[in-house]
């Protein structure tokens, strides 16, 4: 990163943190109204927007070259273009958050000519901050987190982490998911991915796998994961305008264990 880059990292750590409070108060002040998207486990409240709209309006206030890319009203962005690309999903784990208030986050990254500069997730309920940056040690609120020592390397003594949407996709493509998932050592599900990617970058889970997340869902993990010398690897999928497969884990053994059970859509020069 050079010195703008760590201007712009102090801001949007600031600005992370401050949307996150508000979505605080905002459930504990106001009454929550959803609306269903695509089906009822995708849905949408005020807040959504609220923030999304606060977290761009910012950004382009003080950077109004830059382009922005976003879950709710900023779709049309696109992550490989030329320049700075800020990258939002103003609150991931939409469920969690109207239901029981944990377990959300807000997302935000920066990309450069397509490669991720830095990336925040900020687990608001625990306020912890998640921030990864490139050529810079990843970390928790300000606290480094180790390198990934791979010691899980086989699927008996991993823990998965995948929905059951992603169960259904992948067994609908004739693979034996739950053959797979039977033999691990414990399947978890959050149901917030930015999440579930930390917790593969700090080790506790090993390997992520979902086949319906979105740029926006993965973009400032992804930094944390690659810092601590995990891999995460994402492509997208025919016809779905922008949804993708995608998959973090620590250990390139134990992803190709993995690989017997998963469709042959992954990007293949990992093994
Ligand atoms: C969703 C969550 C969920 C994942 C979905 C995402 P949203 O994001 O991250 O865990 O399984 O694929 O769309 O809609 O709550 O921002
Ligand atoms: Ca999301
Ligand atoms: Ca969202």
């Amino acid at each position: 990163m050079d010195h703008d880059e760590k201007k712009m990292y102090n801001f949007a750590y600031t600005l992370t943190q401050t949307a996150g409070i508000k979505l605080k108060l905002e459930r504990k002040n106001s009454t929550i109204k959803i609306k269903e998207k695509t089906s009822q486990m995708d849905i949408v409240t005020e807040q959504d927007i609220l923030i999304e709209k606060y977290l761009a309006c910012a950004i382009l206030e003080k950077y109004s070259d830059h382009n922005i890319l976003a879950e709710e009203c900023h779709k049309d962005g696109c992550k490989n273009k030329k320049g700075y690309v800020w990258i939002i999903d103003p609150i991931d784990g939409t469920v969690n958050y109207y239901r029981f208030a944990r377990d959300y986050a807000v997302s935000l990254a920066l990309y450069r000519d397509g490669r991720p500069v830095f990336g925040l997730v900020y687990d608001v309920e625990n306020d912890i901050m998640y921030s990864g940056r490139s050529k810079l040690d990843s970390a928790a609120n300000g606290r480094k987190l180790d390198k990934l020592h791979v010691k899980k390397e086989s699927l008996k003594k991993a823990v998965v982490s995948m929905s059951i949407r992603t169960m259904k996709e992948l067994s609908s493509m004739g693979m034996d998911v739950f053959g797979m998932l039977s033999g691990v050592q414990a399947h978890r599900y959050l149901g917030c991915a930015s999440l579930e990617l930390c917790r593969v970058a700090n080790g506790e889970y090993d390997m992520f796998i979902s086949s319906n997340v979105y740029e926006w869902d993965i973009a400032a993990a992804r930094i944390l994961i690659e810092q601590c010398g995990g891999t995460i690897i994402s492509c997208e999928k025919t016809g779905k305008a922008g949804k993708l497969f995608a998959a973090a884990f620590h250990s390139p053994k134990l992803w190709k264990e993995a690989l017997k059970y998963l469709p042959d859509v992954w990007p293949s020069h990992l093994l």
